[in-house]
Parts: C-alpha cells; sequence; structure tokens
C-alpha cells in the first residue's frame, strides 16, 4: 500500500482531487477540483465540528424543500451571499458601453404576458402612477427594432403578483414588450416598492442569525433580448428609494439608478391614461453586440 494516497488532514484535498477520473470532462474537473480545495481549506480553517456539519447540512435540505414552481430559495441563498451579484459581474466584465447587468432574483418564474406599447401593467391600478420609456440599441449606436423587453416589479406595497395569488390580478406588475421601429419601449405601471425578501424560510434565519435586514430597494427588473445580441438581465432603481444604499441582495449599480421625477400635468396625464401628478422615468438599453450576427438595418 502506498502510504501517500490515504486520506489524512494534510492530503485530504489532493486526495479527492486526484480521485477524479482522466476522462472527466476538463471543465468539470477543473471546476471540482477548485470547490473541492476550498471546502477542505475552509473547514480546515473553521475547524467544522460534527453538529455544525450536521446543522449545514439540515441547512441545504431545508433550502432544497422550500423550493417550489414559484419560490427558489437556492437562488436566494445565492443572492443573499452576494455569489448571485458575483457570477454577473465576472460574466459582464470589459463591456464598458453597454448597459450594466444585475441579478434575476427568484422571481421571474412566470411568463411575462406580451403587450403592446404603453400598456398599463398595473392591473389593479393600485399604486403612484408612473411611466416608464426608454430606447434600445447596441453599443454601435444602432437601435434595435423588434427587441424584446420583459419586465416584472413588485407593486406599491412591495410584492410580487405569485406571492399574492389570491390578492392580484394573474400576471400582474408583468409585461413582453416588443420595441417599435426606433427601438423605443414605453409602459404605464406604478412605481414599486421596496420590499423585503421572504424571510419565512431557511434563508430568512439566516438573515436574521447574522443581524441583516432583509429588503431590496424599489426596482423593476429588465431582462431585453435581440436577435444577435447578448442577452440583459438588469434592474431600473428607484432613486430615491429606503435601502437604496444597503441592498440585501447586493444588486446596485449606480448606472442603473434613476430619478422617477415627479410630473404634475394634467393634460399629458390624460393623454397618457394616467392620474395626475404621475412619476416618470426614462431607462436607454445599450446590449452588446455578438460579433458577425448582427441584422444591419
Ligand atoms: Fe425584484
Amino acid at each position: 500500500m502506498d502510504a501517500s494516497s490515504l486520506f489524512t488532514e494534510e492530503t485530504s484535498a489532493d486526495i479527492v482531487a486526484a480521485s477524479l477520473g482522466e476522462d472527466t470532462d476538463p471543465r468539470l474537473k477543473r471546476v471540482l477540483g477548485s470547490l473541492v480545495r476550498h471546502l477542505h481549506a475552509f473547514v480546515k480553517d473553521v475547524e467544522l465540528t460534527n453538529e455544525e456539519w450536521e446543522a449545514a447540512i439540515g441547512f441545504l435540505t431545508e433550502t432544497g424543500q422550500a423550493c417550489d414552481d414559484v419560490r427558489q430559495e437556492f437562488i436566494l441563498l445565492s443572492d443573499v451571499l452576494g455569489v448571485s451579484m458575483l457570477v454577473e459581474t465576472i460574466n459582464n466584465r470589459a463591456l464598458d458601453l453597454t448597459t450594466e447587468s444585475t441579478v434575476l432574483g427568484p422571481f421571474h418564474m412566470v411568463e411575462s404576458p406580451p403587450r403592446q406599447l404603453g400598456d398599463l401593467i398595473a392591473l389593479d391600478g393600485k399604486g403612484e402612477p408612473c411611466l416608464i420609456t426608454g430606447r434600445v440599441r447596441n453599443e454601435k449606436g444602432t437601435a434595435l427594432p423588434g427587441a424584446r423587453v420583459d419586465v416584472w416589479q413588485a407593486s406599491s406595497e412591495g410584492y410580487y403578483d405569485v406571492q399574492q395569488p389570491d390578492v392580484q390580478p394573474h400576471r400582474n406588475l408583468r409585461g413582453l414588450f416588443t420595441t417599435d421601429d426606433d427601438g423605443g419601449f414605453w409602459f404605464r405601471s406604478v412605481v414599486p416598492r421596496y420590499y423585503p425578501v421572504p424571510t419565512d424560510g431557511p434563508v430568512g434565519r439566516l438573515l436574521e442569525a447574522t443581524h441583516r435586514h432583509p429588503n431590496r430597494p424599489a426596482h423593476i427588473h429588465l431582462l431585453v433580448t435581440a436577435e444577435g445580441h447578448r442577452p440583459l438581465v438588469t434592474h431600473l432603481f428607484v432613486k430615491d428609494s429606503p435601502f437604496i444604499d444597503s441592498d440585501v441582495v447586493f444588486g446596485v449599480k449606480e448606472s442603473l439608478v434613476r430619478d422617477f421625477v415627479s410630473v404634475d400635468d394634467p393634460e399629458r396625464a390624460r393623454r397618457l391614461g394616467l392620474g395626475n401628478p404621475f412619476r416618470s422615468a426614462h431607462f436607454d438599453v445599450v446590449l452588446h453586440s455578438e460579433s458577425g450576427q448582427e441584422t444591419p438595418r
């Protein structure tokens, strides 16, 4: 027997990494090998006790069990640990000219209903009316007609439709828009409120145990896609929202924050079919064109 091939505290990571077979997919081998090394270093660093190991297994088990068709506790865990934002940030490096991305979040659980430009997505009309306008182009300045702008947001009370199926109308505050000939999009809604991430599960207990507040500043989610361009997952943040400086999922980027300007103009409000006064925000989106695939116009 070769003693150097036996598992010891000193050799643990090397032994496990070496057990990954030669024919393993190279990327899988790299990712899993690194994960094993970091995990073993972590266990040694904190000298994890048996009780802590059991608690960790129980916590992860509960996290999985808390997931269903309309709740994704694992994404939430990734979000509050900053992992989702780190992955986003790494994968969108060096794209200075394009709109910054941020987390997808756990609430893009259902398909947004296709809507016409200008439609009101606040189906119950509850909240402070607002108009959102913007234009989609690429980093070369080319307007992108026919781009799809998928939006979803919390209500003026801070809840997504899927959290309140008996209170909010079906698919409230969601819409899938298609940009016009100039890449423009606009829709009517209500100003979203900041909201706490769900705190009645294992992730909520983690936040409580570490004395963190559970809130995200007010925002509207956007998922923007256009043929020949890299899809963009981002938010439009409301500048004067509470928690804009302490988002529980670390999602705020300065370039994504907009003033929701107050407009007191009864005539314009009437033409738009909005209550007066209303708030208004403009958000241009710049996508990254994948080379050689751009459709010229
Ligand atoms: Fe959100």
